[in-house]
């Protein structure tokens, strides 16, 4: 899996800086607890390349990114210190060329069409777009996404939890990045606590699970008809019949025979379900080959494991 899939199934990338080094250590520790094993360090303090060592040493399943990285010599110093790509928040040729000959993964910053087709000469296909709000946000990302059809991007610069999801919903964006996740007063106090609350907040609000509907598994059509019936009459929602089921407005299935699951199943609906089933199997969570739609498309994903007789599948908003 490359840097490109890695991050835009995390989605959410935490934007980091350290004074003291020491520090990396808990702050990434509570970043992963919040939910998010991804971070980018940035050489705005001189605590950076070692921060980034610690964190690669105690830390080895974060997906560590060095950011603000301005020099050649700083990329020298990232990739020594561990960093598994490289960032920048302009474009810099010297800077792109060196990591490009050697192979080493860099997503710069572009703020115009200019600069993403001097990436795209670079071959590369993902860019950060900073600083996003102040270059016209969604509508600047919006833009550049008709011209360049092979071009990814990553905005950071003014995201927060208001506004990422508008970013996110953006098909060529891939991730964002900020530092809302980590205020730079909660690193000073050691708060770790707060940022793990404040990831475990954002990637709430980007997986946006709900639940969608509950499907219940009957003898046969006629005992399904029977359930519809009483459901329809106790929600006043109307029936809606299928192949294989009746639909009691669109949160009860009510299954004309035994579908997966002992007695049913429960239907969670995602904003992203590719970050949705990442996210979950970070967390421990295994699933079935996933079911897809007729562009090839993951459009739902059944958990091995039931909860409660109850199978759990995830479901493509
Ligand atoms: C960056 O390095 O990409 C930005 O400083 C992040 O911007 P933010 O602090 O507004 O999130």
């Amino acid at each position: 899996m490359d840097i490109l899939e890695k991050l835009s199934l995390a989605g959410l990338v935490p934007i980091i800086k350290v004074d003291h080094a020491e520090d990396a250590v808990p702050l990434c520790k509570a970043i992963l607890a919040g939910g998010l094993p991804v971070a980018e360090i940035t050489f705005r303090t001189a605590a950076a390349a070692e921060a980034i060592a610690l964190v690669k040493k105690n830390i080895p399943e974060c997906l560590l990114g060095a950011g603000t990285v301005l020099t050649v010599d700083q990329v020298k110093q990232a990739v020594e210190a561990g960093a598994a790509y490289i960032l920048s928040p302009g474009f810099n040729p010297k800077v792109v060329g060196y990591c490009v000959e050697n192979s080493i993964p860099i997503i710069p910053g572009c703020s115009s069409p200019g600069e993403v087709e001097a990436a795209l000469e670079f071959g590369l296909n993902l860019v950060k777009i900073f600083p996003a709000e102040s270059l016209g946000g969604v509508k600047f990302l919006k833009a550049l996404s008709g011209p360049y059809v092979n071009m990814y991007y990553a905005p950071t610069g003014g995201i927060n939890e208001n506004n990422m999801l508008d970013y996110l919903a953006l098909p060529r964006v891939k991730a964002v990045g900020g530092s809302w996740m980590v205020p730079s007063d909660a690193v000073k106090a050691k708060e770790w606590g707060a940022i793990t609350q404040a990831t475990k907040r954002a990637v709430k609000a980007m997986l946006g699970l709900k639940l969608q509907h509950i499907g219940i598994n009957n003898e046969n059509a006629s005992e399904a008809s029977a359930g519809a019936k009483l459901l329809s009459t106790i929600m006043d929602l109307p029936i809606a019949e299928s192949t294989g089921a009746f639909m009691v407005g669109d949160q009860f299935e009510l299954c004309k025979g035994k579908k997966p699951g002992r007695l049913g199943h429960i239907a969670v609906s995602t904003n992203d379900i590719s970050r949705a089933k990442w996210h979950l199997e970070y967390m421990g969570f295994a699933f079935d080959e996933p079911l897809l739609n007729a562009e090839g498309k993951m459009n739902a994903v059944y958990m091995k494991d039931e909860i409660c007789g109850f199978a759990v599948h995830l479901l493509q908003k």
